[in-house]
């Protein structure tokens, strides 16, 4: 994998094997230092020309735990304000030698239009309302990890569809992998559909989110813009939760297997109660959590020496143990075999190396 501007530019496989690293990267996390060498010596930019809190954080977290170095680009600090155009400031960025950099933007294809101006590999972490995949990929893991199994879930997605780059991207990921997708949203909200497919893809319309409440596996709630109703496509805050809301009394009569899912950031009390956010079957938290996981499976990809597209699937696990950061104090008490393939110049390496703390910035 060179870049990921669409979920559509993954294959089946290559979903997969991702969300396989992800776990793996899962294992890291459970460590002490919960942090590998593995992309020491890269450099990735966050360019977030779009406001964001779980994306831009959980990148740069997952930047860091793979040892990269990671520069912020401020649009709203930048030459751009002084009419620089998109094109000169990455090619500015791009001098500075960054292998990889990853853009939020309000308009859909930025993210493609800058990949022709740079030579580093691009990650759209979401373009207006064209696409989110790395955010439809942490969905497709927390839902596997909940569920056992994506294939033949009934998955509702509830909402402002139209104007969703979730909506899109997790539509193409969850009827790839199997899923029924069930959709339901303001006719205003809902883009066009006709031969029971949308964007391509296999789906089913209901008008009454209270017709499946009760036979879903899993509800997907979208955000509804406040925008929206200014814009006139919903009568009023009030009568989008009475109709198309997962209120206590709906989330009730789900199964009790079933779960709620949001990407955030959520309107308790709109589209999703806050005792519904709040409750047993939420995995909004989870949701948050895996995102880093599967975003430092999405940058290992790119960047590092075990890229699927060139690796089967376990030598790219091997790869990924074998560049495990050992835990001193592990390694002080079961004589661990772990390898670190870079390790310190002696002359170099401080006093207090032993210490996980001094590991992690040795990593940084
Ligand atoms: N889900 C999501 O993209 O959230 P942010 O806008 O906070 O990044």
């Amino acid at each position: 994998m060179k870049q990921l501007l669409s979920i559509d530019d993954l294959s089946e496989n290559d979903i997969e094997s991702l969300l396989d690293l992800a776990a793996s990267f899962a294992e890291v996390q459970k460590r002490s230092v919960p942090k590998v060498p593995a992309l020491r010596g890269k450099t990735i930019v966050m360019a977030f020309f779009e406001d964001s809190t779980r994306t831009r954080s959980s990148f740069d977290i997952a930047a860091r735990r793979l040892s990269a170095d990671v520069a912020t680009f401020a649009a709203g600090a930048s030459s751009l304000s002084k009419g620089e155009s998109l094109r000169d400031t990455v090619e500015t960025i791009t001098a500075m030698g960054v292998d990889a950099i990853v853009v939020r933007h309000a308009h859909p294809g930025v993210p493609g239009a800058i990949s022709r101006y740079t030579d580093a590999a691009i990650v759209n972490a979401g373009d207006g309302r064209h696409q989110h995949p790395t955010q439809a990929l942490l969905d497709a893991y927390t839902m596997r990890e909940a569920l056992g199994e994506i294939a033949g879930k009934r998955i509702l997605l509830a909402g402002d569809i139209l104007n969703s780059r979730v909506a899109r991207s997790n539509i193409s990921l969850f009827t790839r992998m199997g899923a029924e997708v069930v959709v339901c949203g303001p006719h205003t909200l809902l883009p066009p559909h006709r031969d029971g497919t949308m964007f391509g893809y296999p789906v089913s319309v209901v008008k009454n989110i209270d017709d499946v409440i009760d036979s879903v596996d899993v509800a997907y709630m979208l955000r509804i813009q406040r925008e929206r109703i200014a814009e006139a496509v919903i009568p009023g805050i009030g009568e989008y939760r009475s109709v198309y809301g997962l209120t206590a009394e709906r989330a009730s009569r789900m199964a009790p297997h079933a779960v709620v899912m949001h990407p955030g950031p959520m309107n308790r009390g709109v589209e999703i109660d806050a005792a519904v956010a709040d409750s047993d079957r939420s995995l909004v938290t989870q949701q948050v959590a895996n995102g880093v996981v599967v975003r430092m499976a999405v940058l290992y990809s790119i960047l590092g020496p075990g890229r699927f597209d060139t690796d089967d699937e376990r030598a790219v696990v091997e790869d990924l143990n074998l560049v495990d950061t050992p835990d001193p104090a592990e390694g002080e008490e079961s004589g661990s075999d772990h390898v670190d393939p870079a390790p310190q110049d002696s002359s170099t390496k401080p006093d207090n190396a032993s210490d996980p703390a001094t590991k992690v910035k040795e990593t940084a």
